[in-house]
């Protein structure tokens, strides 16, 4: 995203892609359940306190905690807190507005954020989201269980090809990742349950198929990746490919 030359856009992609295959997210489910069983006693807590869930911010909490998890093996804390640290998430909708603009200015933000000078001064807006993903990306260096997340795929691939990647283009990546992927997981989630209480007969029979499956003792109590894909009705109500 941070690549404006065609030519190096593709070669970046290329180098990134590993981190984004299908069976290298999958390592990452055990975390993933540990975010989700946090989210689940938090949903809990407010049904039994009879308070509203807010899904647009409870799933944005979610949702960038998993992609600090798959990224770089760090969730941001959103969950577990149950409230938007330092407004980081509110902030990153004010920064779209930003990015529409300058996006079609580019020597106009080379000037204002995109400056050096201005990061090397300390000047640049921090937020919560950037500085995690700064510590996670120093705290890796002095661990040697790192675990093998996106960022380590990506640390792979420049220590084989260190031309192709710089450590800055990592950084970007990872950053461009939490924000590409929070929002649209976010989305999609609220999108899906939102549809599904609108139409209660629906809901009714994701619910009988779930049920059904685990009658027959074929879902985990969290259930895993492998069991959910072969629930068809889940899968047409979350896929894009029906
Ligand atoms: C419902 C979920 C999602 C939708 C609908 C979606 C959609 C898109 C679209 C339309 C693009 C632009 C593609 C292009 O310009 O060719 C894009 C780019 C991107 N997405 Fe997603 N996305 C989703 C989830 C994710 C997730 C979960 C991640 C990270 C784990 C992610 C990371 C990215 C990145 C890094 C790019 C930039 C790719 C590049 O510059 O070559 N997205 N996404």
């Amino acid at each position: 995203m941070s690549e404006l030359d065609p030519g190096r856009h593709i070669q970046k992609a290329r180098s990134l892609s590993a981190g984004f295959s299908l069976s290298n997210i999958t390592k990452a489910e055990p975390y993933i359940d540990n975010v989700l069983r946090l989210f689940k006693s938090r949903f809990d807590e407010l049904s039994d306190s009879g308070a509203p869930v807010e899904f647009q911010q409870w799933f944005s909490y979610f949702a960038f905690d998993v992609l600090g998890e798959v990224t770089f093996s760090k969730s941001f804390g959103f969950v577990q807190s149950g409230s938007d640290i330092r407004n980081a998430i509110a902030n990153t909708g004010s920064l779209v507005y930003y990015i529409s603009i300058m996006g079609n200015y580019i020597w106009f933000h080379n000037l204002t954020l995109g400056n050096p000078l201005f990061s090397r001064l300390g000047l640049q807006p921090n937020s919560h989201i950037f500085d995690t993903c700064l510590l996670a990306v120093e705290n890796r260096k002095n661990n040697p269980e790192v675990r093998h997340d996106m960022m380590q795929r990506w640390l792979d691939a420049r220590a084989s090809h260190p031309d192709r990647l710089s450590e800055n283009d990592i950084f970007g990546a990872a950053v461009a990742n939490i924000g590409a992927g929070a929002e649209t997981v976010s989305a999609t989630a609220q999108a899906v349950l939102y549809y599904l209480l609108r139409h209660p007969e629906y809901m009714k029979r994701v619910q009988s198929e779930i049920d059904a499956a685990q009658a027959r003792g074929e879902l985990s109590s969290l259930i895993q990746y492998h069991e959910a894909a072969k629930l068809p009705f889940l899968q047409a109500c979350v896929s894009s490919q029906y």
